[in-house]
């Protein structure tokens, strides 16, 4: 199966969808990589790399675009330079993934469609646990928020960190980061790693611990809101023009004390609110900073304007939107590993298929075979089935004689439903008979080790049940107590004086829980080094947050 990789035309774009090396992994993955030259130019990446990781070099995009079945690229296909439109390259049978956002985009679906091949958004992949690892929203937002603070950093003129110095001394730069999500995270890592002191604000309360735990402070609203602000998927909800109004009036009181703010307010699909208004740009030291990462969706900010970077009144306004570009390399490189992860979840080059009963495919195919796939149909595994009112749950319970006794027999004949501690009931009374009848019958040195093993059962289940399922990887981790009692078992057969079959199974225990052990404590070690809520210089600098 052949896999292009081509040169983005975007204007200003300097990413590549393939790095040599993601290139070397989907070879492994049993793709025959076919890249226009200079693909990777503009990310440092040449030709001779790509063909050293195993790739095939071809003169230019229309020979990728003939060839290839499947068509990787970072951005949605675009206007070329001589007016042609690289939509009109793509043949029936191939699949284009890329960036799409379909919602925004439809005539060029509509042209991909007249072409019959399939496409997949790349920016429509679920957020959920299994598709971080193809997540490149997330990937990007990361890698765009430490760049607004090192273009922050570029443009203001003094030290994020505060100096003591012989020649004087400074205060640490003060950063005010509005929403922490993705990009907002990072964005305060990169500053605090800097040595600035950072503030943070954002809608969603479950925001504050991951704030706080990277050495931020944490702004609150004296302000309820009466719904929950955020979606089940983890975003934020639009808010309420009161909420807004309030935040405002925190941000003002802010703008006045802060030097640099960094914006990366949006709700998914709805345009950028503004939250930093004129006035309090103005209100502003002179030589202050605010980086607005919402300026391709209209800016959280009213001097915004995308991809300038404008002074009023001596405050540098910055809506730069080729953040990601800007870092080219390490983009190209996350870019690619998150759709290397892509394509070997669908299967790699062997048994590659578009399989529509797999939740991230579903959602992310816009076109199947020239046939308009997007919005996918609403997934009815997430349908949440509102709570059983009286009513609901009974519709009949008027009619039914006794309708609250579990087991009564209405009078149409049918049973009115068990209440499942019944059935549990019954089911201790059948394991307690059968425990009665091994008492009875079974041999003394078998009752003495069954004991032993129920006991152990049922320890070890109530351990393991009553620990939140969050910390079930830790718990798993230090499992050690039972790799010791193993290694106790292991060494008094190994250590029985004979090499009987015993003593080898006995050594091959030891072995085994011992490997259990050390990689038990190794695993605990790095989850906690993760959790850690460690000082500003020492924090891992990971602008990801759990969703
Ligand atoms: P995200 O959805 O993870 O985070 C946005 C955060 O804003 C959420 O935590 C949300 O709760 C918060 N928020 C929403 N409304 C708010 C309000 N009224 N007040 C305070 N907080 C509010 O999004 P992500 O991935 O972090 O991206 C952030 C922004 O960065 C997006 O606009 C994205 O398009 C942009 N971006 C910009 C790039 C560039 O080159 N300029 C590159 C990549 C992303």
């Amino acid at each position: 199966m052949k896999l292009g990789i081509v040169r983005e035309v975007r204007g200003g774009e300097r990413r590549v969808a393939a790095t040599p090396d993601t290139v070397g992994k989907l070879k492994k993955l049993g793709f025959l990589v076919l890249v226009q030259a200079g693909a990777g130019e503009e990310a440092r990446l040449d030709d001779a790399l790509y063909v050293s990781a195993g790739a095939e070099i071809l003169p230019d995009a229309d020979a990728v675009w003939a060839a290839a079945d499947i068509l990787i690229k970072v951005n949605a296909p675009d206007l070329l330079p001589d007016g042609a439109h690289e939509a009109d390259k793509a043949r029936a049978g191939q699949l284009l993934i890329s960036m799409v956002q379909p919602a925004q985009n439809g005539e060029l679906i509509e042209r991909l469609a007249a072409r019959g091949c399939s496409l997949i958004a790349l920016d429509q992949i679920p957020r959920i646990s299994r598709a971080q690892k193809m997540d490149v929203l997330s990937s990007m937002a990361n890698i765009a928020g430490y760049r607004a603070v090192i273009e922050a950093a570029n443009h203001f003129g003094g030290f994020f960190g505060g100096q003591i110095t012989a020649a004087g001394r400074t205060r640490p730069a003060q950063v005010l980061v509005i929403g922490a999500g993705v990009a907002g995270l990072a964005a305060i890592a990169a500053a605090r790693s800097l040595g600035a002191q950072v503030r943070a604000f954002d809608v969603r309360p479950a925001a504050k611990e991951q704030v706080e735990s990277l050495g931020a402070r944490f702004l609150e609203l004296d302000f309820e809101e009466e719904e929950q602000a955020e979606t089940a998927g983890g975003y934020a909800k639009q808010m309420s023009k009161a909420f807004i109004d309030a935040e405002m009036a925190l941000f003002a009181a802010q703008a006045k004390e802060v030097d640099i703010i960094v914006t990366t307010a949006l709700i998914p699909g709805k345009r950028a609110p503004t939250l930093i208004t004129k006035e309090m740009v103005d209100s502003m030291r002179p030589g202050s900073i605010v980086v607005d990462l919402a300026a391709e969706q209209g800016g959280n900010c009213g001097y915004t304007q995308p991809d300038q970077a404008v002074e009023v009144n001596g405050v540098t306004v910055i809506g730069y939107t080729d953040l990601t570009s800007r870092l080219a390399t390490h983009a190209s490189q996350f870019f690619g590993t998150n759709l290397l992860h892509l394509l070997s979840d669908m299967g790699g080059a062997d048994s590659f298929q578009i399989d529509l009963s797999d939740e991230v495919v579903q959602q992310s195919l816009v076109l199947h075979e020239g046939r308009v796939t997007w919005p996918p149909p609403p997934d009815p595994s997430k349908a949440v089935a509102p709570p059983p009112t009286a009513q609901s749950a009974r519709p009949d319970a008027k009619a039914l004689p006794q309708a609250g006794v579990p087991g009564a027999v209405t009078a149409a004949g049918a049973q009115a439903e068990k209440k499942p501690g019944s059935t549990r009931g019954l089911v201790a009374l059948g394991v307690a008979a059968l425990f009665g009848v091994i008492g009875l019958f079974a041999p003394a040195e078998f009752i003495q080790h069954f004991t032993v093993f129920v006991l152990a059962c049922f320890v070890g289940w109530q351990v393991v049940w009553n620990v939140t399922p969050a910390l079930h990887t830790p718990l798993m981790s230090v499992t050690n107590a039972i790799s010791g009692i193993i290694v106790v078992g292991g060494l008094l057969q190994a250590a029985s004086g004979r090499l009987d079959l015993g003593a080898i199974l006995g050594g091959i225990a030891i072995l085994v829980a011992t490997i259990n052990i050390a990689g038990g404590f190794r695993v605990t070690h790095r989850m906690l080094q993760m959790f850690r809520r460690e000082g500003p210089a020492k924090s891992n600098g990971r602008g990801h947050h759990a969703r």
